[in-house]
């Protein structure tokens, strides 16, 4: 048995955390033999459901749990944390944006940052879940200078996993038989999940799924609105997919990436090699030996279109940015 690790999750009393914190006592994100202990952030008017969510895992007495923290107190919640999952704050309703949120949920990260920075592991990743979660990962990342820049995610993996699936269906495959499906720019409606860089079988989609008009319309349409269309159906947005793509998110990211393929989160955008502007948290096709390396997938053939696309989601991420530049 290993050493156990610290896993931070904040929001722990709600929708996305009943299922996310159970999957990670499970082990089915760090592994059999990895013990975690979890520690647990709520405010203070959350308190009391936390405690029901403790109970519950108590009451799942799972061997890989060696403790449970929860606090209300984001220095206890982080201390030593070599996982941080932020998925408090507020959730979208019905006819708003993501970025409606911008001004509630971006508060929140400049202290998240700070405590992050003060009190959490030398070896700490960052996965930013809580909407924007692109502009909420820079706000948090502004706010802990001392943490390096290649340590933070934040998640569209949701959007890949919505990508692959509306491919699969339509080509009568497996979502397993999707490969390379990197979804460009902000976790938003105006990301690009970039069907012409995708494979299925290693074949190209568009050679697999020849109606063009289908794959720049109804599927580029029904992933962006994903999102939406679920907080209509269900009155709640995502939670059970949000917590499995958080758990994909990192699994990818501690695990070689297969020979060829890659997989999607949003990184600081510094330097990257496809002309997209600095200073941003944006989403590539990434890969990683599985040991803390992470890079953007260099030398992708980008189309004209593709091109317009990841330039049009850049452009609400720079909007973004300047919404919040008092607190970054
Ligand atoms: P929820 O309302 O069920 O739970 C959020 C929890 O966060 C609440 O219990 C709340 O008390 C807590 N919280 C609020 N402020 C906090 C703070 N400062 N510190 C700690 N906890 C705090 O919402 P949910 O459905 O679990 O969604 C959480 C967030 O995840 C929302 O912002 C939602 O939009 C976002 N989300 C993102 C994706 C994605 O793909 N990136 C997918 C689904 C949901
Ligand atoms: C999602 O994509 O399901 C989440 O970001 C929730 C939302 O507001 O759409």
């Amino acid at each position: 048995m290993k050493d156990p690790i610290r896993v931070a999750v904040t929001g722990g009393a709600g929708q996305i955390a009943y299922s996310l914190l159970f999957r990670i006592g499970n082990g089915e994100v760090f592994g059999p033999d990895q013990p975690v202990i979890l520690q647990v952030l709520e405010i203070p008017q959350a308190m009391d459901a936390l405690k029901g969510v403790v109970m519950e895992l108590n009451d799942s007495a799972q061997p890989l749990v060696h403790g449970i923290v929860a606090s209300d107190d984001a220095n206890v919640a982080f201390k030593d944390a070599n996982w941080v999952i932020l998925v408090g704050g507020k959730p979208r309703g019905p006819g708003m944006e993501r970025a409606d949120l911008l001004s509630q949920n971006g508060e929140i990260f400049v202290g998240t940052g700070k405590a992050i920075n003060d009190h959490a592991a030398s070896d700490v990743r960052i996965v930013v879940v809580a909407n924007p979660c692109n502009t909420n990962c820079l706000v948090a990342k502004a706010n802990a200078p001392d943490i390096p820049a290649d340590r933070w995610f934040a998640m569209t993996r949701l959007d890949e996993n919505r990508a692959k699936a509306q491919l699969a269906e339509k080509a009568g495959v497996l979502t397993s038989q999707v490969t390379n499906m990197a979804v460009w720019g902000n976790h938003s409606t105006t990301q690009f999940p970039n069907f012409e860089g995708a494979l299925i079988d290693g074949k190209p989609v568009t050679e697999v799924i020849t109606d063009r008009e289908w794959l720049e319309g109804e599927f580029l349409t029904t992933v962006q609105k994903r999102g939406a269309a679920i907080i209509q159906a269900r009155g709640k947005s995502s939670a059970a997919s949000a917590a499995n793509a958080a758990l994909d998110t990192i699994r990818s990211l501690i695990t070689p990436t297969p020979d060829g393929d890659w997989f999607s989160a949003a990184i600081p955008s510094d330097g990257n090699p496809y002309g997209i502007s600095d200073g941003l948290i944006y989403s590539f096709p990434l890969r990683t030996d599985g040991q803390g390396n992470v890079e953007i997938v260099p030398g992708l053939e980008l189309s004209e279109y593709a091109v317009s696309k990841a330039k049009a989601t850049e452009e609400e991420l720079l909007g973004e940015r300047d919404a919040v530049k008092d607190m970054i």
